[in-house]
């Protein structure tokens, strides 16, 4: 049975029967065909957002892309003109159990920042996932990729049964990501208890976890000082030192926690969905046994099809702006779902259907968002999938899974507004 919502947060969902609110239970367990239903009922559609904050749900392909490039959209509310508080989202603070005093290092990061700010943020860090700079990684997610199939339990007869999130997909991403910004392999496991502290939506642990995370990067950030190195902290550390302090100590602690965090729940995700995708629909897998060539296209059409990001960041309108006939006022909440957007049928033919030589699945989904804020780790954790289910179906050609595939969707999902994760998928 999946986890339900916590209490604290299944007593927000209902108040406003006849507006669908991203919480519903009906939307958790399925969001390809809830959003789809929204999706047809409008581009913009009035919804509530976690407790009863009023939002604008943007549902279809075209004004998902319009939203994210247009500057009159702004990701924090302060950006609005004449902004006087309260800050709508303090409440769902409150609610996820995030300390007030650690609230900062969620509400000022580089994801709800505004230019000029942005590009100030964005710039900093872009040097360390630059076209050039990841393929240099793709020897060494190689290597961690084949050291966890040789260690993979029960590979020895190749009969046994393996949870592949538990010991691929999540190890995968995190090494690498760790490796990349320079957090010690004694401290690993602490971000992935960390990870999913957070991602179990329940106010103790997440109240309990956070002020430890946050402890624990200035500590990784402090040791960098004394005995820097060739990673990220080293090198934010030393372009606070040439820049004179454009980079404010908060801002470097949530820099470094975004990214870690940012860098392995999703791509642990992508290949766990990808994987399961796949597996499912055999006349595609064995399309990509006969062609391997077909990887790096296939990768976006696993991203359309089942990407682990389900919705961007709010987004507050700076001004009125008219959006495909609706009028949305300043101040007022927008959230473009990624998730309808990718699957509207306005833009691809047979949304539903998993297609790795669908043309139009090429660079366009928006899986990692779109615009100025578009993920900034997206061409890593393509590699890293590439690398990683090219890598399985060559060493475990007969892989398949060991439940049936609608077990995975109606049992082993996790109800979690945002994410579209696999609790485990056993092979
Ligand atoms: C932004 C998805 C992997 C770091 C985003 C956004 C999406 C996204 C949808 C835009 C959110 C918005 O506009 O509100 C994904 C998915 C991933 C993935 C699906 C894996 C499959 C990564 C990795 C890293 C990363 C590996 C780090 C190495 C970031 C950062 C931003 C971002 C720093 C904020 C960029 C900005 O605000 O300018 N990601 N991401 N992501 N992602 Fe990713």
């Amino acid at each position: 049975t999946p986890p339900g919502l916590p209490p604290s947060l299944q007593d927000l969902i209902g108040k406003h029967p006849g507006e669908p609110n991203v919480m519903d239970p009906e939307l958790l367990a399925d969001p390809f065909g809830g959003y789809g239903r929204l999706r047809e009922q409008g581009p913009v559609v009035r919804a509530r957002f976690m407790d009863d904050t009023p939002v604008w749900l943007v549902t279809r392909f075209e004004e998902v892309r319009a939203v994210l490039r247009d500057p009159r959209f702004v990701n924090s509310p302060y950006s609005v003109p004449g902004h006087t508080g309260p800050d709508p989202r303090d409440r769902l603070m409150e609610v996820l159990g995030i300390p007030e005093e650690f609230s900062v290092y969620i509400l000022e990061s580089i994801l709800t920042s505004d230019p000029p700010d942005h590009a100030r943020l964005r710039r900093l860090v872009s040097r360390a996932f630059t076209a050039r700079r990841v393929p240099d990684l793709r020897p060494r997610v190689e290597k961690i990729t084949d050291t966890l199939l040789d260690e993979l339990p029960g590979h020895a007869d190749g009969k046994g049964v393996v949870d592949l999130v538990e010991h691929f997909a999540y190890p995968l991403p995190i090494t690498v990501i760790c490796e990349l910004v320079g957090v010690p392999e004694a401290d690993r496991t602490r971000w992935r208890r960390f990870g999913a502290d957070l991602a179990s939506l329940e106010p103790e642990r997440i109240g309990a976890s956070f002020p430890v995370m946050i402890g624990h990067v200035h500590e990784l950030i402090a040791a960098r000082r004394t005995d820097p190195r060739d990673d990220l902290i080293t090198a934010l550390i030393r372009a606070q030192d040439d820049d004179g302090g454009r980079l404010g100590d908060t801002e470097m602690v949530t820099l470094v926690m975004a990214l870690v965090l940012a860098g392995h729940e999703t791509t642990a995700h992508l290949i766990g969905n990808g994987t399961a995708a796949l597996l499912s629909h055999p006349d595609q897998l064995r399309l990509l046994k006969a062609d391997p060539g077909l990887l790096p296209h296939a990768v976006h059409e696993l991203m359309r099809r089942c990407g682990s990001v389900q919705m961007t960041q709010l987004r507050y309108a700076a001004q009125d702006v008219e959006l495909a006939g609706t009028r949305i006022r300043q101040g007022e909440a927008v959230q473009p779902v990624l998730v309808s957007a990718n699957h509207d049928p306005r833009h691809y033919g047979d949304p539903e259907r998993l297609d790795l030589t669908r043309q139009s699945a090429g660079e366009d989904h928006l899986g990692f968002g779109h615009g100025m804020h578009y993920c900034l780790g997206a061409a890593l954790a393509r590699q890293e999938c590439e690398v990683a289910i090219g890598r399985l179906l060559r060493r475990y050609p007969d892989l398949s899974l060991a439940v049936a595939p609608g077990q995975l969707t109606t049992q082993v999902r996790r109800r979690q507004p945002g994410a579209w994760r696999l609790l485990g998928l056993p092979l």
